[in-house]
């Protein structure tokens, strides 16, 4: 069996930043709550004419990764993109980084499982490779959320907590069998799938349906969330599945060099940190600057932990995600 490495990440963001005194003129919110029940102090959101889409940054994302692999968008085998906010309801967002990066008519898989994206992409990429199928995957994490979240006082649980951006990786075979991806845990629990959730337009819940009800609560073109709720499942399952990421490769949470959790909520990587009793050291966040970013949020961790030298060869990395679904998940990896 092969083994995988990731041999290049980048991360872009949209340049307008948005702080929680900005969001306190258009709603009824203000920085003390957002910071105390999140950590967020601000997050970017795409402007109208900036050029960017989800597509857009994440090809930029992917640039820099290509660039930093040593590769060039010729040598990529395969596309994963992991977004809940593609360009188009279809096709998916892999058939425009194909286009835009001018890539060969390799193929393009787009993956729907939100805050849990992109550890379900990496683990795609990483079978790939592991089975000798490509030599270099292309992984995306991007999301447009400022387009489509309520910006009113009726949305300001929601609203508040997410911004835009992408992170990318390639994934490539290795010949060095002590580093690389040691394992993902991927996992899903589709009772909970109402509990945060956007419902439509869709084919469940139509246009005219939608206009029909004229619903002036929960409106279903705006995301839905049972905050406290997605909370208390949150904590339990991030916990559990880095413990079995780590008891699957026999390690302990000491052994653990840098830990990358989604950015859901500080609240909630602190909570996890305290509950694994890791050091200040041993975890990465950057929520307060740019919110929840779903699927983009462990790329974007991720690049900017590596790029800031906190990610060295050799290190155990562990990341870590839950949301919308339910779904979970964690990648083992030997940087
Ligand atoms: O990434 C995907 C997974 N997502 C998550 O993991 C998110 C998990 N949940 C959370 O992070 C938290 O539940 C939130 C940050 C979303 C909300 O925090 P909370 O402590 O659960 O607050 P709450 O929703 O229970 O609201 C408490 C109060 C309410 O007022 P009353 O009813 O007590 O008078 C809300 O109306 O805070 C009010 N509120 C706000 N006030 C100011 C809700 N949103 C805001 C706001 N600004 N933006």
């Amino acid at each position: 069996m092969n083994v995988s490495r990731i041999t290049g990440v980048g991360m872009y963001v949209p340049e307008n930043v948005v702080t929680n005194d900005d969001l306190s003129k258009i709603m009824d919110t203000n920085d003390v709550w957002i910071q105390e029940r999140t950590g967020i102090k601000e997050r970017r959101h795409i402007q109208k004419g900036d050029g960017n889409s989800t597509s857009v940054m994440g090809a930029k994302a992917s640039r820099i990764a290509i660039e930093r692999a040593g590769l060039t968008p010729y040598d990529i085998d395969m596309i994963v993109f992991a977004t809940l906010s593609p360009d188009m309801y279809f096709p998916g967002g892999g058939v425009e980084i194909q286009e835009m990066l001018e890539m060969r008519t390799i193929p393009a898989l787009d993956v729907r499982n939100q805050c849990s994206g992109f550890i379900y992409a990496l683990s795609i990429a990483d079978q790939y490779i592991k089975t000798g199928m490509c030599k270099h995957v292309l992984v995306i994490g991007s999301e447009n959320h400022s387009g489509g979240l309520d910006m009113t006082t009726r949305g300001r649980g929601v609203s508040v907590i997410f911004g835009d951006g992408a992170g990318a990786v390639v994934v490539s075979e290795s010949e060095d069998n002590n580093r690389g991806i040691l394992s993902t845990h991927l996992h899903s629990e589709g009772k909970y799938k109402k509990e945060l959730m956007l419902e439509g337009p869709s084919t469940g819940y139509w246009v005219p349906e939608i206009m029909a009800d004229n619903p002036q609560e929960n409106i279903p073109y705006y995301p839905y969330m049972n905050g406290q709720f997605v909370f208390k499942h949150a904590v339990v399952r991030f916990s559990e599945v880095i413990q079995e990421g780590l008891e699957a490769n026999g390690f302990k949470t000491s052994d653990i060099d840098m830990l990358i959790p989604h950015q859901a909520n500080l609240r909630i990587s602190q909570f996890i940190q305290h509950k694994l009793k890791l050091s200040d050291a041993q975890v990465f966040n950057n929520i307060q600057k740019y919110g929840n970013t779903t699927a983009a949020s462990i790329p974007i961790a991720l690049t900017e932990a590596w790029e800031k030298g906190k990610i060295n060869k050799g290190d155990l990395v562990v990341l870590a995600a839950f949301g919308s679904g339910f779904t979970w998940a964690s990648a083992v990896i030997r940087w």
